[in-house]
């Protein structure tokens, strides 16, 4: 049965996305099956992992599979391990689907009943999340076994995580009872600057348990794969090196969890 993980913060542009999309080509490096589930409406992890325009996936989105019921018949094979559930701009009128069209009650299920044919298909289906506590965020949440929280080094993304973990802690409660923080991944670190430094500082203070050991660098290479992709990238070693630390603590923290 797939573990289901879920990138999230609802502040934007801390890394959810490179973070989501190395995790799971070196799942799938790994030999695991793993499905890339897309929830952010930019498409960003789509383009990532599969290298294709934006419109090639044109009413063949996760947002056809919800309203389908379906999800099968959406899924883009990037090669025999990694697969993805794509997004794309319309994903932004979930919302209005849910609370108009879908049948079930709990509109924070929705993609844990699509998800759940799925499961015994995959190692691990990770989520990559929009930067907003709406309905794409609380579906993931609901959906998964544990999530990473992607806590960037500044002020802003400091002050998203207690509203974020309540956000978790609310869903465990009520609705996802088995659900699980990973960790907090603290990104985007500018060794140059003293204020990063000292958020990494506050944030590893504030949470001492939660946060992963290793500390993601901002770093040229690593910003990089959004042009140069995972797969045809010279600088890829490079690129990824850092999150070597990460995918080694989470497996620990997913496996002994
Ligand atoms: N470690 C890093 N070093 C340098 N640049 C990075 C790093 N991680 C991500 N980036 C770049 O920073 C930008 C934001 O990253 P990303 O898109 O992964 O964040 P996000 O949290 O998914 O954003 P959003 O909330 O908009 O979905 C991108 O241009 C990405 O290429
Ligand atoms: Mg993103």
């Amino acid at each position: 049965m797939a573990k289901v993980i879920t990138i999230g913060l609802q502040k934007g542009g801390v890394g959810k996305t490179t973070t989501a999309g190395i995790l799971s080509f070196m799942l799938a490096k790994d030999g695991y099956k793993v499905l890339a589930v897309d929830m952010d409406s930019q498409g960003n992890l789509s383009s990532l992992l599969t290298q294709q325009e934006d419109d090639h996936f044109s009413e063949k989105t996760i947002l056809e599979a919800f309203v389908s019921g379906e999800a099968a018949p959406y899924i883009y094979e990037v090669n025999e391990h990694l697969h993805v559930l794509p997004a794309d701009d319309f994903l932004a009128t979930l919302a209005r689907f849910l609370y108009t069209e879908y049948q079930e009650s709990n509109k924070s299920l929705a993609l844990h009943e699509l998800l759940a044919p799925l499961k015994d298909k995959y190692d691990y289906i990770i989520i990559d999340t929009p930067p907003s506590l709406s309905e794409p965020m609380v579906n993931a949440i609901c959906a998964s076994d544990y999530v990473v929280v992607l806590a960037e080094s500044s002020k802003w993304a400091f002050n998203a995580i207690p509203r974020f973990l309540d956000t978790v802690a609310f869903s465990r409660e009520n609705i996802n009872p088995g659900l699980k923080v990973a960790g907090i991944l603290r990104t985007m670190n500018d060794v140059r600057r003293a204020d990063s430094k000292a958020f990494v500082e506050v944030i590893g203070e504030e949470y001492p348990e939660l946060c992963f050991d290793v500390v993601i660098r901002r770093k040229a290479s690593t910003g990089r794969i959004s042009l140069e992709g995972l797969y045809e990238n010279k600088e890829l070693s490079k690129a990824l090196d850092q999150y070597q630390d990460f995918y080694k603590e989470l497996m620990d923290r997913v496996k002994n969890g």
